[in-house]
């Protein structure tokens, strides 16, 4: 049986995300996110997104970002070979793990024809509250969807009760990578 292992980024990861983008993103002829931003998040936001690697082959991501007691969950993405496996689960479990102490709510902005992670993000407990024009662009329009705080309180009891989260858990200190110099690495 082949073996996952879900983890938070970190700097070497920089290359795996990369890759993962074209496989998933750029097959597909959509834009792909920059190296730039990518470096961000492997070097500084690793506390809340995470690489999916199956026998230790990248095959699935989660970026998200936390502002005071929200959380905003930017791309969540499997390999096409990888979709419907233990994959999402998976990153799922990491992400909602490391933000159910951490915030209150969590949002979502997905394209109007994306079913899968539409219907995702509503298993989580996000209601679709609206549209934005000029997202990403002047013709890109996304759905924004929450997770509100009623939603997200069922959604770490479900958690809870399935064992895949402590009742309660201190708040976590700022991850120590916030204050390491990786540029400098
Ligand atoms: C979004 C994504 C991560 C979902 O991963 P996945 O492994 O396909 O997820 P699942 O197979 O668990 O499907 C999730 C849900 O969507 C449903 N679904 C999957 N494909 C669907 C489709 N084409 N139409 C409608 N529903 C669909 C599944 O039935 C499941 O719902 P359920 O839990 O009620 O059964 C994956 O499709 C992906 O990586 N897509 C490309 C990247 C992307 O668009 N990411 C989202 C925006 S950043």
């Amino acid at each position: 049986m082949s073996d996952y292992n879900v983890k938070n980024l970190e700097p070497s990861d920089f290359d795996d995300l990369m890759y993962l983008e074209e496989e998933v993103f750029g097959a597909e002829g959509e834009s792909t996110l920059g190296p730039y931003y990518v470096r961000l998040c492997c070097d500084f936001f690793g506390q809340h997104c995470f690489l999916c690697l199956n026998d230790g082959k990248p095959v699935g991501y989660l970026l998200s970002f936390v502002r005071d007691r929200e959380a905003y969950c930017t791309t969540l993405a499997v390999t096409p070979e990888f979709q419907g496996t233990r994959a999402v689960p998976l990153l799922l479990r990491a992400f909602v793990g490391s933000i159910a102490d951490r915030v209150d709510s969590c949002w979502f902005t997905v394209k109007a024809d994306n079913k899968a992670a539409r219907a995702l993000h509503a298993s989580l407990g996000a209601t679709e509250i609206g549209v934005r024009h000029g997202f990403y662009g002047p013709t890109d329009e996304r759905i924004v969807s929450k997770i509100d705080a009623a939603a997200f309180a069922k959604l770490r009891a479900r958690y809870v009760r399935l064992g895949l989260l402590t009742p309660s858990r201190p708040v976590e200190p700022p991850s120590p990578m916030l204050y390491a110099s990786p540029m400098l690495a």
